[in-house]
Parts: C-alpha cells; sequence; structure tokens
C-alpha cells in the first residue's frame, strides 16, 4: 500500500485542483511541452474505446513520454492474474498507468496495490476524465465557467457523476434530470452540493427534462445503456423515452445553448441527428479537448506540472 496520488474519480479532485487542472490544459493545447520525457504510461482498457485510447497516446506524444495499450482480453484482470499481481507487475515496467474497467471496486482495489499513478480511464461509476475535457471546452467557450449552467439530462451514470462532481466544483449551477430510479447516488448528490455552496453554485436532481432545460447555457447528454448493461437496452428505451435530446428540448434552453454528448451517440435515442449535428453542437471539442485534459493529468499526476 501506498499513499501515491491517483485520480479514480472526480472527487479525488479540489475545487482548487480542478480549475489548476483546466488552466494548465488551456497552457499545454496553445504550447504543448515535453514535460515527461521518457516516461511510459500503460493503458489498460477492458472495454473499447476511441477517444480516450487515441488521445490518451497522443497526450503522451505531446508530452514526450510513450504509451503501451492492454486491450481487453489480453491481460485477465482479476481471470488470468489477481488484480493486486498485474498492478505490482505493470508498476516494475511503466510510470503511469491508465485503467478502463467495469466496477469502481477494481480500479480502487488495483490502486490499492500500484506504485505508480493510477488514473481512471472509465468505470461504471465515474469518468473523471470526460469531465475534465468537457468543463475544459466550456471555458474555451465562455471564457468563465461560474455562474453558468449546465443541465444533464437521461441516466445518472459515470459520465453524470463525473460531470456533476467537477462542474460544482467550478461555481456553476448544475441541474441533472434522470428517470425515477436511475438517480445519482446519495454521497454523490452530498458532495455535488456541499461543492457548489462552497464555490457559490447550486446542485439541483430533477426528474423532468423540460424543467432542467428551461433556460440552462448548456443541455448535456449521454447514452441511456452504457458499456457492460446491454441485456438492460429495451427496459432503458422504455425507461428513458421521454429524456431525448430534441429540437423541443433545447429550444428551452437559453438561445444558443450548447450541445454536449461524450460520445459514442445513439442517434434517434437520447439525442436527435438534428440536435448533434446542430451548429450549438460542441460534441467534436469535446472529444479534442480529451488530449490536453489528460496532458494536464498525466503531467500532474508525475509530479510535472506547475503548483496549483
Ligand atoms: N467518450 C469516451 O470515453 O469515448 P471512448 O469510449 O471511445 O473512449
Ligand atoms: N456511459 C457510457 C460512456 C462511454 C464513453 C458508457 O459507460 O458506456
Amino acid at each position: 500500500m501506498t499513499t501515491r496520488r491517483h485520480l479514480l474519480s472526480s472527487a479525488d479532485l479540489t475545487p482548487r485542483e480542478i480549475a489548476g487542472l483546466l488552466a494548465f490544459a488551456a497552457k499545454l493545447k496553445a504550447e504543448p511541452r515535453r514535460l515527461v520525457p521518457g516516461k511510459q504510461l500503460a493503458l489498460l482498457f477492458e472495454k473499447p474505446s476511441l477517444r480516450t485510447r487515441v488521445s490518451f497516446q497522443v497526450a503522451m506524444r505531446h508530452l514526450g513520454g510513450e504509451t503501451i495499450y492492454l486491450a481487453p482480453q489480453e491481460v485477465g484482470l482479476g481471470e488470468r492474474e489477481a488484480i493486486k499481481d498485474v498492478s505490482r507487475v505493470l508498476a516494475r515496467y511503466v510510470d503511469i498507468v491508465a485503467v478502463r474497467t467495469y466496477g469502481q471496486v477494481i480500479v480502487e482495489e488495483y490502486a490499492s496495490y500500484s506504485s505508480i499513478p493510477v488514473i481512471n480511464a472509465l468505470t461504471n461509476e465515474e469518468h473523471p476524465c470526460q469531465a475534465l475535457a468537457d468543463l475544459l471546452t466550456l471555458q474555451e467557450k465562455w471564457g468563465s465557467l461560474a455562474g453558468r449552467t449546465i443541465a444533464f439530462i437521461g441516466d445518472g451514470n459515470n459520465v453524470a457523476r463525473s460531470l456533476v462532481l467537477t462542474a460544482a466544483a467550478l461555481g456553476m449551477h448544475v441541474r441533472i434530470a434522470t428517470p425515477r430510479g436511475y438517480w445519482l447516488p446519495d454521497w454523490v448528490m452530498e458532495e455535488a452540493s456541499r461543492r457548489a455552496r462552497e464555490t457559490g453554485g447550486s446542485f439541483t436532481p430533477l426528474v423532468d427534462p423540460a424543467e432542467a432545460a428551461r433556460g440552462a447555457d448548456a443541455l448535456y447528454t449521454d447514452v441511456w445503456t452504457s458499456m457492460g448493461q446491454e441485456r438492460e437496452a429495451e427496459r432503458r428505451r422504455i425507461d428513458f423515452a421521454g429524456y431525448q435530446l430534441n429540437r423541443q428540448l433545447l429550444e428551452l434552453a437559453a438561445p444558443g445553448a450548447f450541445v454536449m454528448h461524450d460520445l459514442p451517440a445513439h442517434r434517434g435515442e437520447e439525442i436527435t441527428d438534428e440536435v448533434i449535428e446542430s451548429p450549438q453542437s460542441i460534441v467534436f471539442d469535446q472529444a479534442e479537448n480529451r488530449v490536453w485534459a489528460q496532458a494536464a493529468v498525466v503531467a500532474f499526476l508525475l509530479g510535472a506540472a506547475p503548483e496549483f
């Protein structure tokens, strides 16, 4: 066991660190720097990925380091080999690891045995790198985030959890509309409320998507069925029927409100083709900013970032 710093949950970062990471990411984007020359990042992935994998690889190249990708089925985390053994072996080869897996408990157990920093590259419960890239994107658009309203419409899933924890730390007004039974866990709601109180923002959990969308500066949605939940897809299509991000919902938001999605998107389910293709959509800016948010995180965890 070590006291090594990891990024497993968005709650691991203080509001000050989140703001610092966003400012640092913006600087790296404007002027990439070889801050971790020769360092090796392992990408240990148990689920498919386009954005997370490629953006970490590109980020590491900008930083002067290298990556090793381990695809689903290759390592057999906890099946071919005990999590604690994989963790200790990889730490002998590389300097930092990003893990994409199922339960948050897996990444927590992995990190508890790791002498190198561990980054959550998506679990069933959280997606902290996504949230940093999303807030970096909004900060670029608006200059400042405090006082702006963001509304997440859909499942209280990994993306929603990390988004509310991160946005509430930046003085934003955060709303989320989920169907009954798909809420965020209590601890996330309590932590988001606590952070919002500290930063002058607010956190409002709702059931009605229209109430969440009304007057909001950005509307965010994600798939109704996440990776690993495929067997629930039919049930979820019924439960989320009124939660589509479509033109009617967008018209309730502030004029020019941004449309956000972490991708991959299921057009015709959680979002219409018309809305995701509209000029208000910033989904590809979000995807691009994964590179810079993650470059900042890697440099920070390797001790190569400025003091925040
Ligand atoms: N948004 C995101 O994490 O995409 P991938 O699953 O393709 O990495
Ligand atoms: N909630 C989605 C996010 C994909 C990036 C999933 O977990 O499948």
